[in-house]
């Protein structure tokens, strides 16, 4: 059997030191799981390591840690995919934006269920419960099978660089969980749930759409389009326009693309605030000077490049892309987690019949 090397952070509390790494040689086949690895390397060489597990099938999701600098399940991870060519050890370390208790050991109480607890993560039905039970249709369950999937392991809070810079933002998961509840339509509270989000300056708008939750999610619930649903429900269809102007900078973004073919940023601001001439376009212009500063002094954007934006000369495929959106008289809403191919349509199905079986 060939040998995988550990180089696990460890961190012990109770001896008041810093973190550090240590080297665990283990003698496993290579399909055996990074878990595995670790609880063999306790049992034969240190009974001190520290990692929370339970099922060991990818379901009870207590096994999250960073492999290789990424996060996923323990239990889920094959020696043989992560060890490349062997030259290097496989590093395991706790995952992040959650403190750490000791070793691979992170407080999930402290920040993964109290931000789950934030969404009210339970049914609000409307009016009294029916006299037999309630009566819910097909596709309304499939729309939110997708956040169903969580099995609540933090893999996409330790890597949501949102809450790395805003450890207030409510993050992946919780807001996953919050679309279970708005998509269910058995909860009556589906306006105040998302005015509640959409108000939260740390809520629905503070994703920064960067994917590393759809990435990190072993159970495919990809909680960024999660919240990018609440969103389009929140500002589309429930008009609500938040104090934090996260609806009407979505729309000024769009409306921004559509006439200039490249974001004009010096109009981008003033846009989100209802325009230049708007009473709240100074003092927000005032209010984010700090942040065009930074931008400037970064070169993130020039003087000259903002003023004179350099507009796009060639429209055709844009507005092509604009009026095959804007055509459509639905919202065509995607569940990706639920795979298959569509049903024969009626019409092309009743022909078939008709014309007999194929020879
Ligand atoms: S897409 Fe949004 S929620 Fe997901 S990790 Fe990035 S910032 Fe966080
Ligand atoms: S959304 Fe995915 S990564 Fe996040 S807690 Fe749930 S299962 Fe884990
Ligand atoms: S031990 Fe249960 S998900 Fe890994």
């Amino acid at each position: 059997m060939p040998d995988f090397t550990l180089k696990i952070r460890r961190y012990l509390p109770e001896s008041g030191e810093a973190a550090f790494w240590q080297e665990y040689t283990v003698d496993l086949e290579g399909h055996r799981s990074v878990l595995e690895a670790i609880l063999t390397a306790r049992a034969e060489q240190d009974g001190s390591i520290g990692i929370r597990c339970s099922c060991r099938a990818a379901i009870c999701g207590s096994c999250g840690v960073r492999i290789n600098g990424k996060p996923g399940l323990a239990c889920n991870t094959h020696l043989e995919h992560v060890a490349g060519d062997g030259s290097e050890p496989i590093t395991v370390e706790p995952m992040g934006n959650m403190p750490v208790l000791k070793d691979l050991i992170v407080d999930m109480d402290a920040v993964h269920w109290k931000k789950i607890q934030r969404v009210t993560p339970w049914l609000l039905p409307e009016g009294d419960p029916p006299a037999r039970e309630y009566i819910v249709p097909h596709e309304a369950m499939v729309d939110v099978t997708q956040s169903m999937a969580c099995i609540q392991c933090g893999a996409c809070v330790s890597d949501c660089l949102s809450m790395e810079v805003d450890p207030l933002f409510i993050g992946p998961a919780a807001l996953a969980k919050a679309y279970r509840f708005v998509g269910d339509p058995r909860d009556g509270a589906r306006h105040e749930r998302l005015e509640d989000l959409s108000e939260d300056p740390h809520g629905i708008y503070d994703c920064t759409h960067c994917f590393n939750c759809i990435d990190a999610c072993p159970k495919g619930v990809a909680p960024m389009s999660q919240i990018m649903r609440l969103r389009r429900i929140a500002g589309s269809d429930e008009e609500i326009n938040d104090r934090n102007n996260g609806h009407r900078h979505e729309t000024a973004f769009v409306k921004n693309i559509r006439k200039n073919g490249l974001l004009h940023e010096a109009d981008l601001l003033p846009d989100s605030y209802g325009g230049k001439f708007h009473p709240r376009a100074v003092p927000e212009l005032v209010e984010s000077l700090p942040v065009i500063t930074t931008a400037l002094l970064r070169r993130k954007v020039t003087p000259t490049k903002a003023l004179l934006h350099p507009h796009r000369k060639e429209f055709k495929g844009l507005r092509r892309i604009f009026d095959e959106i804007e055509d459509k008289d639905q919202r065509l809403e995607l569940n990706l987690y639920v795979t298959g191919v569509e049903d024969e349509p009626l019409e092309q199905a009743a022909a078939e019949e008709e014309r007999g079986p194929h020879e």
